[in-house]
Parts: C-alpha cells; structure tokens; sequence
C-alpha cells in the first residue's frame, strides 16, 4: 500500500500557540465575523470559556496544520468553541475525522451533551453540524442601537466581581433567564478584570452590568435586576445610556442572547435592531 500523507494530531497545550492562531486565521480568512485571536485574546477567551487544552487539538498533514477543534468543558457539558480545515481540505472528509475525535474524547470525559454556536447564514457549516447528528436548540441574536441622548444621569458604582457573580446567579433563577454559555454566571466569574463591571439601584431592587468596548461600539455582556422582572426594560436602557456616554461610543451591542431569554424580549421591546443571528445546537453523547 503506497502511503500519500502522514496525518499527525497534536493537542494545543503541546502546539506552539502562534502556529495556532496563524491556522485559524487562515481557515476563518473569508468567515463572515472576523475571527482575530491574538496571544492574549485567546488567553483570555479559553479562560473565561473554559477551553480544555488538552482535549482540543490541531491536526497535521506531512507536518503542516490542516485543521483544529477547540472544546470547552463544565462538568458534564461541553461545547465546540471553534472548529475549521484549510481551504483546500474542504469536503475531503478531515473535518469530519476532527468532529468525530473531538466527541471521543469528550465522551471519555463523561461529557453528556456538546453545544455550539454557529452563524446560521453559513451553511455549509450548519450542514456539517447536521449531517454529523447536531440538532438546533434554538436562536441567539446579537442587537445593536444607535446610543440614544442621555436623558438621566443614572448612578452605577464599580461592583466586585464576586459579587457580579452571586447577582447573576440570583437573577437567573428569579427571572427564569434561559443563559447561553458566554453569559453563564461562572463565565462572568472567570472572565475577572475582562471587562467593566458595575452595580446600581432600581427601584427598590438591585442591578449589574458588565460590559466593554471595542473601537466602534460599547456592548453589554450582560445586565440584569436581581430580583424584580418588571423593571428589566428600564434596567436595559439605563445600562445602554451609561455604558455609551462612560465609554464615548455611539451605539450599543448585545451579542448571542438566546430567543427564550427575558433580555431578548427587552432588547426588542427597546428598540435594540437584529443584526445577525447564530443558532445554538447539541448533541447528546450519552
Ligand atoms: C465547517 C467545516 C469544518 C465543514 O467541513 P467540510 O469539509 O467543509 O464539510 P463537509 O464537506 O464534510 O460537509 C459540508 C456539507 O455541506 C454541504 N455544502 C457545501 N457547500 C454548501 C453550501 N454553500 N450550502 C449548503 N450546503 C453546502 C456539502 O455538500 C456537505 O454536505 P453533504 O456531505 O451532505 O454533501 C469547514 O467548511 C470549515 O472549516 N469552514 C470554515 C470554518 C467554519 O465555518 N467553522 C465552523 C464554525 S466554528
């Protein structure tokens, strides 16, 4: 049997990590949402995802990295942070050897169920997802809104982020929140010195906000009351008014909220306009 290629599979706790992100900027060149990890972006994404670097890997062929997976693990839970091939590995069955080692591993981790988020206008991904037994779960938005003028000055005080942590996990189950992974209380807690974050009086409950900002935009990670549903239109647009005029930006995002959670029924209530949509889907391994 003549052999044409070597096919070699490295975990990422044992691969150069700028090699890394060279691979991946190269497979997600003609991605519709720019993916540019650097060294310390990626640092602290894993961190506050959870990335598991030894059960994510990158694949090799004659000793060039053709493809990778990233996982995340929580317990039982896992999720696909990010996967993709080389341009000319397309359709030639690696992406699918990658899949498949990935859910073994995972599955050795006693892992029941795996997530992913994926643009639902790429199609040949959600395709992939489908045909290897993904089903969607549901719907994740990402609004934006133009800042609209300061009409109050609203007080919010710098807030531990402990105690960003206990509030949101409070709210999520006063206000029966429907959390994605990147909004789930732990992630908040891991994400420590990321992001903004800030504490303020409404009505007679309590609120948080996280948030942070890129060149163009401020964006909410996430806000919430702690207790009271009633006011989570007033909390939403107090949140967006302090965080445009706070970081001088004009206009506000909300990335990945779930259709089935109270913040997407407000963020629509309040003006906030869908700019793309992602679809949230799992597979059970046990
Ligand atoms: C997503 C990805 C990993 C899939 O690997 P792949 O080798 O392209 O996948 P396959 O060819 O095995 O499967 C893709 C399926 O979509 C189909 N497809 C191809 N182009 C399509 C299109 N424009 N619309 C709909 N389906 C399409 C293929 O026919 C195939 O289905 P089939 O096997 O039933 O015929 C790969 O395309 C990739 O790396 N993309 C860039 C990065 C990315 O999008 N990652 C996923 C988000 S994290």
């Amino acid at each position: 049997m003549v052999v044409k290629f070597m096919e070699e599979v490295r975990s990422l706790n044992e691969f150069p990590i700028v090699r890394f992100l060279n691979l991946v900027r190269e497979v997600f060149r003609s991605y519709p949402v720019f993916v540019d990890w650097n060294t310390l972006s990626f640092e602290l994404d894993a961190r506050e995802n959870s990335v598991s670097f030894s059960n994510s890997f990158v694949f090799l062929k004659n000793g060039e990295p053709v493809g990778f997976v990233v996982t995340c693990i929580r317990r039982n839970r896992g999720r696909i942070d990010a996967m993709g091939v080389v341009e000319s590995e397309k359709g030639s069955g690696l992406a699918q050897r990658i899949l498949a080692h990935a859910l073994e591993v995972l599955r050795w981790q006693k892992v029941q169920k795996v997530i992913l988020e994926v643009l639902e206008t790429e199609k040949r991904a959600v395709r992939f997802y489908i045909k290897n037994g993904f089903k969607t779960v549901r719907r994740l938005d990402t609004f934006i809104k133009e800042c609209p003028p300061v009409s109050s000055r609203h007080n919010f005080v710098k807030a531990d982020y402990r105690w960003i942590h206990k509030s949101s996990l409070e709210a999520s189950i006063n206000l029966k929140r429907r959390l994605n992974w990147q909004r789930e209380p732990v992630t908040l807690l891991l994400s420590d010195g990321r992001y903004k974050m800030a504490r303020t009086h409404i009505g007679r409950d309590q609120g948080y906000l996280v948030w942070g900002s890129t060149k163009d935009s401020a964006y909410i990670v996430d806000c919430a009351p702690v207790t009271n549903a009633e006011v989570y239109d007033q909390m939403l647009n107090i949140s967006a008014e302090y965080i445009c005029m706070s970081e001088n930006r004009a206009s506000c995002t909300i990335a990945g909220v779930p259709e089935n959670d109270p913040l997407h029924t407000s963020a629509e209530r309040n003006g906030f306009r869908k700019v793309l949509t992602q679809l949230e889907m799992e597979l059970h391994l046990y």
